[in-house]
Order: structure tokens, then C-alpha cells, then sequence
């Protein structure tokens, strides 16, 4: 195992009816602003419960954060914190707003002239303003990370960047807010989680077994409850498991001395930049191709997957680390995922010329092993047409 220092500062508020704790978690002195999506949190009641919470607290709002969050809108939100003297930040949403209030955080306190240059020299804020949040759709992990991304219109872009500043200080996690997303964005978020766990564990013997087994154990979780969560997330047993599987499968945890991949992240991150395709479908599309691209790297990690995971017990390693990838490619499909860029877009041809362009321009090398070249990325994506 590799050494490691770990420290998540985020408060966790889990469980039915939380939504009313935050009276206790804004300082009573702050100028809150509140932000949100495209409008989802005023037809589901959330809106309603946090203006409740708060009715005593100086707060304004700030909509429209759009899927995929998008810095011009930011921009307009960095206006609103600077001309109202706001102290604090309360995100109310899914990853796209957590990561959006995040990226306001760093940037209200940024010294330089124009914040995009954070997330182009992937900069790592140690100063932002306070925020917690709401957590409305489970998925990404933001709301227990200090990660985030943003995506720009105007050059195609879409980049992350991190820093120690911008873990959440708080995050309530009410698993009844499941109820009322589309079973699309359901299925999105199991997707993504469980990629998120491949990403940290689909990579070579480490001789992390505490981590491998926080891993599979997630991932066994999300196969488990699925069904359930696509078909009736009223069903608060699936809900609170898919919830808190979502935050654990991404708050540093099951990463800690061990290495980790990231590529299938990086190379989807280009195909939402390019053609608006949701992020967990991105994922879907690259994962199986990048697998079988990689196959003698982490062919082993691969069969203990399908071992564990999937109670493949027969056959070779080879045989088992080939079933391990056909098996999540069928768990995506189940879940009525796509596997295939060209199921999303007809316009296909050259992408994985520009993505290996765009990595050759920023200097990328990726996977567990920085042995992942630009060309290979070429390759990956072309075998996901
Ligand atoms: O905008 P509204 O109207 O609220 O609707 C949203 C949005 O259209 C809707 N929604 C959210 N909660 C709902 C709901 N609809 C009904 N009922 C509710 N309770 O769902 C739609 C998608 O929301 P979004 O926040 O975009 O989804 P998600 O949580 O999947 O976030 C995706 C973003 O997070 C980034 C992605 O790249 C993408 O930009 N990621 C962030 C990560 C991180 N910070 O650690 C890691 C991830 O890998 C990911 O890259
Ligand atoms: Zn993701």
C-alpha cells in the first residue's frame, strides 16, 4: 500500500426530513446565496422546505445553473456575490450546481484577473468562501469532495480542477429527494458511481485489500439496489443505499494508497465538451472499449472484479477479465445506457483525432501508469464509435 494523508473535512447530515437541519449550519451572521438549477427544486418541494429552513436568515438566490455547468452563467452568479457582499454559498442541486457553487467558492476569492485561468492551469485553491449544500440527485460525489468541473460553450471545453478549500462544509443528503428524478438521470447517476469505482479500482494489485474490498463492496451495493432505484425510488431502503453508495464510491476513501486510472473520466469529459452528451453516458460509451484496450494491464484486477462482483468462478484469467468487461457493459445496457458514441451522434468521424489533439496540446498522460499517450486515447475512442 502507498502512503497516504487523508483528511475529509465535509459534515454529513443523512436521512429522512434533514432538509430542516440547515437552520443549524449557516452562521447566523451570513449573506447566503442560495443557487440552483434549471427549476426541478421548485416543482419537487425542496425549494420550498430550504426557503422554510432559512425564513430568518438574509439569503438571495441565484437559478439557472444549467446541466453541465456552464461559466458564463457563473460569471453572472460571481457578479451577484461581489455586488451583494455575500459570505456564504448554499448549493441546492445535483453535481452540476455543487460543482458550479464550488468553482464561485475559489472564484470569489480569486485574485487574478480572470477565473477561467484557474481551471486552464488547473489551479488548487487553498482559500474560497464557506458553502454547504442540498444534495438533489445522487451521482457525482461532489457533495463530499472537493472536486469540480466546469464546461465553457463559446471553445467547446470542459475542465476540472480541486484544492483543499473546496470540500463542502456541510451536505445534507435527504434520500427522499430521489423520488422525482426521471428515471434517466436515475440511471445516469448509478452509472456514474459505478464508474467512479472502477476509476479508483480498475487498475493493477496494489496490495490494498481494505480498499479493494470498500470497492467491490460499492459496487455490489449499486448492482443490488438498481432495479429497484430505476423502478420505484419511493423505495426508501434502495433510495438511502443508492444515495450514500454515491457519496462513498467518490469522497477520497477508497482511493487512499492506491493508485487510480481516471482515463474513462477524461476522455468522456471531451465527449460532453463536444457533442452535450450527459456525463454518465460518456462514461458508459469509453468504459468497455478502454478495458479491452488495456486488457494486459488490468487484466487482473479485471478477473478479481468478476469474481467478486459478478460470481464469474469459472475459466482462466483471461477468460474471467473478458467476461468482467461484458458483464458491465450489460449492467449499462440494463439500466437502458448505451454503449456506443455512434447510438448519440451521427456526427462521430474525427472525434478521436480532436480529443488526441486537444491532449497533445495539454501535455496529457493518463491512466494508473501515465503510460496512456494522446495516440492510444486516439485509438480508445475510435474503438467506442
Ligand atoms: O437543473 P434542474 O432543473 O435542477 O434539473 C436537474 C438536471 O436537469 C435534474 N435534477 C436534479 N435533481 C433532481 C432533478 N430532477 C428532478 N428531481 C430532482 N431531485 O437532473 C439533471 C441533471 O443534474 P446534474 O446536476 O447535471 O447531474 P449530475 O449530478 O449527474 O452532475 C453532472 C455534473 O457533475 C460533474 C459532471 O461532469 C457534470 O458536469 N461531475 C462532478 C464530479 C465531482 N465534482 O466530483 C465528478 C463526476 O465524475 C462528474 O464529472
Ligand atoms: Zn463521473
Amino acid at each position: 500500500m502507498n502512503n497516504f494523508e487523508y483528511k475529509n473535512p465535509t459534515k454529513i447530515i443523512f436521512g429522512k426530513n434533514t432538509i430542516e437541519k440547515l437552520t443549524s449550519e449557516i452562521p447566523a451572521d451570513a449573506k447566503v446565496l442560495m443557487l440552483y438549477g434549471g427549476g426541478s427544486i421548485k416543482k419537487n418541494g425542496i425549494y420550498d422546505q430550504v426557503k422554510t429552513a432559512l425564513a430568518k436568515v438574509d439569503m438571495i438566490e441565484f437559478g439557472g445553473i444549467p446541466a453541465n455547468p456552464e461559466y458564463n452563467v457563473l460569471m453572472e452568479a460571481l457578479k451577484v456575490i461581489k455586488e451583494e457582499n455575500v459570505t456564504y454559498l448554499l448549493a441546492v442541486g445535483g453535481g452540476s450546481v455543487i460543482d458550479g457553487t464550488k468553482f464561485l467558492s475559489a472564484a470569489a476569492l480569486y485574485e487574478g484577473e480572470e477565473p477561467w485561468k484557474m481551471l486552464k492551469n488547473k489551479e488548487r485553491p487553498n482559500k474560497g468562501l464557506p458553502f454547504g449544500t442540498v444534495l438533489t440527485l445522487p451521482a457525482t460525489g461532489s457533495e463530499m469532495n472537493s472536486g469540480l468541473v466546469v464546461s465553457r460553450e463559446e471553445t467547446k471545453e470542459k475542465l476540472s480542477m480541486g484544492g483543499p478549500a473546496l470540500f463542502p462544509t456541510f451536505s445534507i443528503l435527504d434520500p427522499q429527494v430521489i423520488t422525482s428524478i426521471p428515471k434517466r438521470q436515475l440511471a445516469n447517476g448509478i452509472t456514474d458511481a459505478f464508474t467512479h469505482v472502477l476509476e479508483q479500482y480498475m487498475t493493477y494489485p496494489a496490495g490494498g485489500l481494505l480498499q479493494d474490498r470498500f470497492a467491490e463492496s460499492i459496487l455490489q451495493t449499486l448492482v443490488e439496489v438498481a432495479p429497484t432505484v430505476v423502478e420505484d425510488p419511493t423505495n426508501y431502503e434502495a433510495a438511502s443505499n443508492f444515495m450514500w453508495s454515491c457519496t462513498m464510491a467518490l469522497n477520497g476513501l477508497i482511493q487512499q494508497g492506491v493508485p487510480g486510472d481516471w482515463a474513462i473520466h477524461m476522455m468522456g469529459h471531451e465527449l460532453t465538451a463536444l457533442f452535450g452528451i450527459d456525463h454518465a453516458r460518456t462514461l458508459a460509451v469509453v468504459t468497455p472499449s478502454h478495458y479491452k484496450y488495456n486488457f494486459e494491464a488490468k487484466k487482473e484486477k479485471l478477473a478479481q472484479y468478476a469474481e467478486r462482483v459478478w460470481n464469474v468462478t469459472e475459466g482462466s484469467i483471461d477468460d474471467k477479465a473478458y467476461a468482467a468487461i461484458e458483464k458491465t457493459e450489460a449492467f449499462f445496457h440494463q439500466l437502458g445506457i448505451d454503449t456506443k458514441l455512434s447510438d448519440y451522434t451521427k456526427d462521430y468521424e474525427g472525434t478521436a483525432e480532436e480529443i488526441a489533439k486537444r491532449f497533445t496540446e495539454r501535455g496529457w498522460k493518463l491512466g494508473e501508469r501515465q503510460a496512456l499517450l494522446p495516440e492510444d486515447a486516439e485509438k480508445i475512442v475510435k474503438m467506442a464509435y
